[in-house]
């Protein structure tokens, strides 16, 4: 039996995501080859011990508060678990702090390392890695906040002069489409900005494309694989956060209705993107598919993906044939082998080290 310390909430606004998230994979974790044992961070940050935890993913109980004089680190020292599996979306579970929290203590955990996850999470830092891959990306003008605030009349000429419109602002850091603005006026190109601002001291200022929204589920640690392709079909003008929680309108179309040739582009790009980041265990990858060109451009990868028995990421395995359950088992395992293999390499070379010339 594999005992899964499953950490959900978290400070960003995704926090209710996550719980929806752990929730269901508490639920569908094959017993009794795992175990899943919630651990909830709570709103302000700090853990909560386990059978509050419990309880809060069961619906009773506030995540507001953490238990300060609860330990992860005790905890997990004490061997109550054999891996964790981080269910936190967004700033402080999908970028990378989690994770090297994780490293700090030496626990196995599920999914991406520190620098992939950090790399994914900024979506200025994800875009370099693209175009160095490269990969398709669509035009785009990256804005830090100072310089808005000293050279907004040059950067709203580099704008004009880079792209037409419509633009896609968006800060750098966020998700869920939080501080996304559609810009179709030039003369809203400030509020944009402002609003992008909010949320970040860097904004991407993208050319907006008329596009088909199509995402792939990748799974694999050294040898990843792609899933079939599904689409989302908008309710709103594009697919932002009221569409995505609110009025849950958008449709899920999986497999998506695409010639044989585009699944077999979308699903090499998606491997392709993976790769390109660094990427361990899962991550989605999104997609805009031109509709005057038929051009496939990659938008941005998500290493700690929604991950409830109705999201994406598990539908589109479903729709390849890997079960809910299985997924959750697997990427259990990609996460024991990805450590297995680099205490293996740590080891040796701390045997490296000890054969070298002593410095003192
Ligand atoms: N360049 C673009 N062209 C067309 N639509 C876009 C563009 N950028 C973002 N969007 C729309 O905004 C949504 C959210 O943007 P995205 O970059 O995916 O940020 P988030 O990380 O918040 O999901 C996308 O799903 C899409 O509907
Ligand atoms: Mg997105």
């Amino acid at each position: 039996m594999t005992r899964v310390a499953l950490i959900f909430g978290g400070r960003s606004p995704e926090h209710d995501v996550s719980i929806l998230s752990a929730r269901s994979v508490a639920a569908a974790a094959p017993r009794p080859r795992i175990e899943a044992i919630p651990v909830c961070m709570a709103r302000d940050g700090f853990f909560v011990e386990p059978h509050r935890s419990a309880a809060i993913l069961e619906g009773r109980g506030s995540a507001d508060i953490g238990d300060p004089a609860f330990s992860f680190e005790t905890w997990w020292r004490a061997g109550h678990a054999d891996i964790v599996f981080p269910l936190v979306h967004g700033v402080g579970g999908e970028d990378g702090v989690l994770q090297g929290y994780l490293e700090s203590i030496d626990a196995p955990y599920v999914g991406s390392g520190v620098a992939a996850s950090a790399v994914s999470m900024d979506k200025t830092h994800m875009k370099h890695a693209f175009a160095a891959a490269k990969l398709p990306i669509a035009d785009a003008v990256h804005v830090t906040e100072s310089d808005w605030r000293n050279e907004r009349e040059r950067i709203t000429r580099a704008v004009t002069n880079a792209l037409r419109l419509p633009y896609f602002v968006k800060p750098a850091n966020s998700g869920s489409s939080i501080g996304v603005t559609k810009v179709k006026r030039d003369g809203d190109l400030l509020a944009a900005m402002d609003l992008g601002f909010t949320f970040d001291d860097k904004v991407l200022v993208e050319r907006g494309i008329d596009a088909r929204e199509i995402e792939v589920s990748v799974l694999g640690n050294d040898r990843p694989e792609a899933s079939l392709p599904g689409e989302i079909l908008a309710a709103r003008d594009f697919y932002d956060y009221e569409d995505k929680y609110a009025d849950g309108k958008a449709e899920l179309v999986i497999p998506a209705k695409l010639g044989a040739d585009k699944i077999e582009e979308v699903r090499r790009l998606a491997i392709a993107a993976f790769k390109a980041i660094g990427g361990a265990g899962y991550a989605r990858v999104d997609f805009f598919l031109e509709r005057g060109t038929n051009r496939l451009y990659v938008n941005e990868i998500n290493t700690i993906p929604g991950f409830t028995s109705i999201s994406m990421y598990p539908k589109m395995w479903e729709a390849t044939e890997l079960k809910y359950s299985r997924l959750i088992e697997r990427l259990v395992e990609l996460g024991l082998e990805r450590h297995a293999a680099r205490k293996a390499r740590r080891d040796k070379a701390m045997e490296w080290l000890r054969g070298a010339r002593k410095i003192v």
